[in-house]
């Protein structure tokens, strides 16, 4: 039986980060979903301000490259976004925009983002659940570069308080939301990889 491989990647790296533990949350209910689950951070990709002059004297940093290579190694992809300025944070903006440039000998463009499933989800501190932070990821996913985003997203209002002791997400209609993000990103990582 084929075990799709579902890369969990946070946009914040701030110590005791609310979407960091929502990505440990959904790296754990996709292994219990059937995946191979992988999750970083993207401090282990560090990357300079996007400049084309960059690109232009010194090519393509090697940590976009990399980022990217772990992309295509995937399936599916899980991000938590934090909502700043009713957008995504600019650590993920950038780290997307690296990556979308990079393009190796005889790929499509977006090969990245293109040849996979997407899904999204967001917890904030305040009440809003990073509603916008979620809506600007997928017009940057899905407009932007060509990714197939899953309809359900998972937004984690008042994070302080969201989780229990076991973080798991006390609110079972979120609970139920996340696990259902999760086997739909499951059900078409298998149908991608099939394609
Ligand atoms: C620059 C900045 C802008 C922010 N803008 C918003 C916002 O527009 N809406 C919101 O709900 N929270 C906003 N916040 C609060 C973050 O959602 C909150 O700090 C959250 O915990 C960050 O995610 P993290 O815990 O994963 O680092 C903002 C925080 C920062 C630092």
């Amino acid at each position: 039986m084929f075990t799709p491989k579902i890369l969990v990647i946070p946009g914040s790296l701030r110590t005791g980060s609310h979407n960091v533990r929502l990505a440990a949350l959904a790296a754990k209910e996709l292994a219990l979903a059937g995946a191979e689950v992988t999750r970083i951070s993207l401090q282990d990709y560090a990357l300079p301000l996007f400049d084309a002059d960059l690109v232009a004297a010194a090519g393509l940093p090697a940590a976009a490259v990399q980022l990217k290579q772990m992309l295509m190694a995937h399936q599916g992809v899980f991000i938590t976004s934090p909502e700043y300025s009713a957008s995504v944070t600019p650590l993920l903006k950038n780290a997307i925009d690296w990556v979308s440039r990079v393009r190796e000998r005889g790929e499509p463009g977006y090969a990245a983002f293109k040849g996979r499933v997407f899904a999204i989800g967001s917890a904030t501190a305040g009440g809003g659940g990073g509603l916008r932070s979620m809506m600007a990821l997928r017009q940057i996913l899905e407009l932007g570069c060509g990714a197939l985003v899953i309809p359900e997203q998972v937004g984690v209002p008042r994070a302080e308080q969201a989780f229990d002791d076991l973080d798991n997400l006390r609110d079972e209609t979120l609970a139920a939301t996340l696990k259902a993000a999760v086997q739909r990103l499951v059900e078409l990582a298998n149908v991608m990889s099939r394609a």
